[in-house]
Formats: structure tokens, sequence, C-alpha cells
């Protein structure tokens, strides 16, 4: 039994550092470039790994050398990659700018991870997908979920409309401002069944909507140099806590403790923060 399975994609991360990220039709000069592993999915994985839950995920790479070597950042953080399927298209790719003020923009070729079926997910009790695959392996894996009586969580990023019946089988959802509003709002979202919508408001924090009210989450004070997974560290550590049997309001601490550490750092997957740094933060160190 897992305690979180994390149905998504994995990238490799083409990162490139500007002073602005550029506009339509303009070029500009960039200071650095790296890779790093990557992807909504992967990232949100090794969040909840490095949280402490033992994790798995369900996903696609390429039979080529990036997706080989996803496959061993997965490894190297405990991840179960049984259900990690690799067929003949590349590997996911996503390039990435980042500005000066440590936001970003970024571009996605889902290659391998438009494979992800979401069939035969493994006994868990908390299941974490985003939309970075087809929304018919949300509909597949969630649908398996409520049959073993597993929790659900949806990060609804990136933005896209999802039928009602997706929505409908979403215990907890994890959106920013602008994909909550792209989902009919926050009402609509508890109507259609959820449990607890948490809409991340960046260095804002978050706020909870359950049927009972509303809670604020603070944020936590950091010199950011780069978002980038900052929201998949969140939803990743709001699984851990959740399976390892947190409280929703303690859980919800936690991940945004983790989301802010994840900022400071360049890149996605070595930016995300074991539960060590998690909980210093949380202690005030
Ligand atoms: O959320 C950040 C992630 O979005 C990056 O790692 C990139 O791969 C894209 O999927």
């Amino acid at each position: 039994m897992f305690d979180v399975v994390v149905v998504g994609s994995a990238n490799l991360d083409l990162v490139a550092t500007v002073d602005r990220l550029p506009g339509a039709g303009e070029t500009v000069p960039g200071h650095s470039y790296a890779e790093y592993p990557g992807g909504k999915g992967l990232n949100q994985a090794v969040a909840a790994a490095r949280g402490g839950a033992v994790t798995a995920f369900v996903g696609a790479v390429g039979d080529d050398v990036a997706g080989a070597g996803l496959l061993d950042v997965m490894r190297a953080d405990g991840i179960d990659t049984t259900a990690v399927a690799v067929v003949g298209a590349p590997t996911g790719r996503a390039m990435i700018g980042v500005g000066a003020n440590a936001e970003n923009s970024i571009i996605v070729i889902a290659g391998a991870n438009d494979a992800v079926t979401g069939d035969g997910l493994p006994a868990c009790r908390v299941v974490l997908s985003q939309l970075e695959v087809p929304v018919a392996a949300i509909r597949s894996a969630f649908t398996a979920a409520r049959s073993m009586g597993a929790t659900t969580v949806l990060n609804p990023a990136p933005a896209k409309p999802l039928p009602d019946d997706v929505l409908a089988l979403c215990d907890v959802l994890t959106p920013n401002e602008h994909e909550v509003e792209l989902l009919g709002g926050v009402d609509r979202l508890l109507s259609l069944g959820a449990r607890a919508v948490v809409v991340t408001l960046g260095a804002r924090g978050a706020a909870l909507h359950t049927a009972g009210g509303d809670v604020a989450i603070a944020p936590f004070a950091v010199t950011p140099v780069d978002t980038t997974g900052a929201g998949d560290t969140f939803s990743g550590t709001l699984c851990a806590r959740l399976a390892l049997g947190e409280e929703l309001t303690t859980a919800l601490r936690a991940a945004s403790a983790a989301g802010a550490l994840c900022t400071t750092r360049a890149g996605a997957v070595p930016s995300i923060p074991y539960r060590i740094e998690v909980d210093a933060l949380l202690a005030g160190g």
C-alpha cells in the first residue's frame, strides 16, 4: 500500500535565466542555461517522497536518454516506477524562462506524457494528478481511487476547462486564482462534490474553502530566486501530510512552507525540500 500515487507528467526542463521575460515577437539576451528534471507530476511525486510518503508514479517517458534520466531521478528519491511506461514518443520537454524577479514562463511539449492512461492504479491512500496528462487518465485513476477508498486530489494546472464528471471525482482541488476562475469558482467546485478547495495565492499564502467556511493559510517570508515547481511542491507536500494522517489545515501549513522553500533555489526537482527542512521552517528555524 502506497501513501501517495501521483498520476502525471515527467519532463526534461530546459531553463534559461533572463533579466525579464520576452514579450510577443521580442528577443532578449539570456544569462545562463541549465537542464533539470521536472514536469508537474514528477515534481509532485518528489515533493511527496521528500515529505516522507511512500510514493509511486504512474506516467510515461520516451525510450530515450532523457526518459532514462528521469527514471533514475525517481528511483533516487525512492519513488516506485513500476507503473511508468516507456513509450515510442519523445520524453516530455519544457522550455522555461526565469526572470530576475523569480517569475517564469513555460512552454510544454507533452510527448510521451500524452500516452499516460491512468489505468492500473496501485493501492494507496491518496492519489494526486494535474493537467499535463490526458483528462481520460485522470478520470480512470480517480474512478479507481474512489472504489478503493483513496482520497483524490487534483492540482488543475496548467489551466484548462474540465468536464463536470471529472470535477465530481475530486475530493480536494488546489487551483491558483486563474485556474479556479476558469473552473467556475469555488462555490461551483464545492457544489460538484469537493470537500475542500485550496486556492494558492503565491507570496500571499493560500485560502482553504470548505462547506464549513474559509481559512487563510499564512505565507512564509522567503527571498525567491525561481518559482518553478513551487505549486507542485505545495500539492505534493499536502498529499504526503494527508496520507500520513495530518489534519487538513496542519497539512496546508506544511505545504505552504515547502512551497516557499522551493522558490529559494533554482530548478524544479533540485529545489524541492526534504521534510526536515520544512519542519525547521515550521518550527521557526
Ligand atoms: O510546474 C513546473 C513544471 O511545469 C516544470 O517542471 C515544467 O516541466 C512544467 O511541466
